[in-house]
């Protein structure tokens, strides 16, 4: 983001050809003012780097991380092995996926003591609503936009309903 302020939640992806998918997590930060970074980190490709990224995380103040991968996707669970910031997985049904589902079983099916909060296939909208629900936790600003977007959500469904009735 242009903004000065720091990071607070850090959006990190396999490969740029995830980068589609993860604008609309980018889109709902923006929505909500929240300050984010964002940026490749592949769990196979560049193993040494996720894992100074991870480990580095929390110190640097970022209190939520949204990771997405297609396929084998272990990047979301190998980084909520070395930090405690709450993870956020986005499976990605990518060129290389078999539907989707080892995306989604990857990134879903984490062992004991070690959660990834997953959202559904291609679901970066929800990782976003996601990372600012647990912001909104200790931010009054924050709250105030979740409770104005979940009203948005409303009155779409009202409008819908209205159309239908014509
Ligand atoms: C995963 O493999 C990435 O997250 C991406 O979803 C998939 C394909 O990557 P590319 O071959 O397009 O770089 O690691």
């Amino acid at each position: 983001m242009d903004d000065e302020s720091p990071a607070l939640v850090s959006v990190v992806m396999g490969s740029k050809s995830d980068l589609p998918v993860m604008q609309d997590a980018e889109d709902i930060l923006k929505k909500f003012s929240i300050p984010y970074e964002i940026q490749i980190v592949s769990a196979h490709r560049t193993p040494q780097g996720m894992i100074k990224f991870a480990e580095k995380c929390q110190n640097r103040g970022i209190k939520v991380i949204i990771a997405a991968a297609g396929g084998a996707a272990h990047l979301p669970g190998m980084i909520a092995s070395v930090t405690i910031c709450p993870v956020i997985g986005v499976p990605i049904h990518s060129q290389n996926s078999i539907q989707g589902w080892d995306s989604v079983l990857s990134i879903l099916q984490m062992p004991r003591g070690v959660p990834v909060a997953t959202v559904a296939l291609n679901g970066a909208t929800n990782a976003g609503v996601l990372a600012a629900q647990i912001l909104a936790c200790d931010s009054d600003s924050v709250r105030t936009k979740l409770e104005e977007y979940k009203k948005e959500l409303q009155e779409h469904v009202a409008k819908q309903n209205a159309n239908f009735k014509k």
